[in-house]
């Protein structure tokens, strides 16, 4: 067994900690014991001592998803917990937040508990289950937030639906503040989107399909804001994807109001043009909207209005997929496809590095009471080594998720996860 990693000559990038510097990397069990120019170089290689040594790699902190629909329990067949923490390894994460839209719903304790129990027999990376914040995602009886808190839970979030009903809303606010825990929104007036298959725009009309206006989404992350200003309780709106709601963002930010934000790397790439051609992988709720919505977007991430990247890892199979668009479900896969595909629009100069680093790191864990990965002495090991300049292109059938759909098939990236670290131990290590 190796006993120290040794991670040489590395380009070690921690935003947390202004570090950017070509440093070596020693980890010893479980933690960071050395960071600094040439710290590692008394250590040789042998048995109990792992040197890797790669010119011009980068080591980030390890990546944070706060938002992943990981299957399980019910929809085993797209996914489950062990393949789920696998692509979530493979993708340079080390904590991964699951949403609770499973069959059953994760509205209880049990559930809550039989999911962290899987994620350790899986013993990859963590699993941070999140609780309905109603039962049975209805919307309208609170779920026991207190027993799944103390079985493991570190929000709550009706994700698939939104909580419509501003009553509701309030004592949701209400009581997880109680836990400090934050309410998750999938903000979304049901009522403007019924039969909705796409943004509503030139497109829709276009190609005669009912339209998802954006208001819809305006109009709920604005009256949660004031709920949430109101009751003095965190508030995070889940996968943004207007301009509108961006804005709405920062000035409730600006007024003081516990607001939070995450944006998904398919609103910070793809348009409602991807659905010109009615492919039903493009299908995602909310919707791929216009490239003035991605331009404000990519510019919320870069100011801090919108603190964290999250996948929305939605797997689904062809029975829900290779079917016309109005039958087809929403979403996409995300955890091993997200970082390659940002690093992208950082070296385009969409954003800066260091604001991509931090919203895959810092920010998320916050919001989900996490500790932050770090590079630092001392820090619990958890790291992921990037090659920025290897090229590749995706090919959906070498991803290790259970599940295929995704819209950036035959895509050229460049950058690539070599080597993902959790508490010390390689959880994954790419193969040539
Ligand atoms: O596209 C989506 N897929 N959006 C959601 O809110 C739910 C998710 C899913 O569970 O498939
Ligand atoms: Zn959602």
């Amino acid at each position: 067994m190796t006993e120290a990693l040794v991670l040489r000559r590395v380009r070690a990038i921690d935003p947390a900690g202004g570090l950017d510097a070509e440093v070596d990397v020693v980890v010893e069990g479980a933690r960071v014991t050395r960071v600094g120019r040439d710290a590692g170089k008394d250590l040789r290689a042998s048995e109990r001592v792992r040197v890797v040594e790669r010119p011009g790699a980068w080591l980030l902190p390890g990546l944070v998803d706060l938002h992943a629909h990981l299957r399980e329990p019910g929809g085993e067949g797209k996914e489950d917990v062990a393949s789920g923490l696998r692509a979530a390894a493979a993708g340079g994460f080390v904590d991964v937040c699951c949403m609770p839209n499973t069959r059953p719903v994760n509205d209880s304790r049990v559930v809550t508990e039989m999911l962290v129990a899987k994620a350790r027999a899986a013993g990859t990376v963590r699993l941070h289950p999140i609780g309905a914040i109603t039962v049975g995602q209805k919307g309208e009886q609170l779920a026991e937030m207190a027993d799944m808190k103390a079985a493991g839970a570190v929000a709550v979030s009706d994700d698939g639906r939104c909580v419509t009903s501003s009553h509701v809303m309030r004592r949701a606010l209400e009581y997880a503040s109680t836990f400090d825990l934050p309410v998750i929104q999938h903000a979304e007036d049901h009522a403007l989107t019924e039969g909705a298959q796409m943004h509503e725009g030139a497109i829709s009309t276009r190609l005669g399909l009912r339209g998802w206006p954006r208001v819809a989404e305006d109009v709920i992350v604005a009256r949660d804001i004031l709920l949430a200003e109101y009751v003095g309780a965190r508030y995070h709106v889940a996968h943004v994807s207007t301009a509108g709601a961006a804005r709405l963002i920062r000035e409730g930010k600006e007024r003081g109001v516990p607001v939070t934000a995450e944006v998904t790397p398919h609103h910070l790439l793809l348009t409602h043009e991807a659905l010109l051609g009615y492919d039903p992988v493009c299908k995602v709720n909310p919707p791929l909207r216009e490239a003035s919505d991605v331009e404000a977007l990519r510019k919320a991430l870069a100011d801090g209005t919108i603190d964290c990247v999250a996948t929305d890892h939605a797997p689904h199979g062809v029975l829900d997929k290779n079917v016309e668009l109005a039958e087809a479900a929403p979403g996409m896969i995300g955890l091993e496809l997200c970082l390659p595909l940002l690093l992208g629009l950082a070296a385009q100069g969409a954003f800066p590095l260091a604001s991509l680093v931090e919203a895959l790191t810092g920010g998320p864990a916050r919001v989900a009471g996490l500790p932050v990965p770090r590079i630092k002495d001392g820090a619990r090991a958890d790291l992921v080594l990037v090659d920025p300049t290897a090229r590749w292109t995706i090919d959906p059938a070498r991803l290790l998720s259970k599940s295929r759909n995704t819209p950036f098939a035959g895509r050229a990236v460049t950058g690539r996860v070599e080597l993902t670290v959790c508490e010390g131990r390689i959880v994954h290590e790419a193969t040539t």
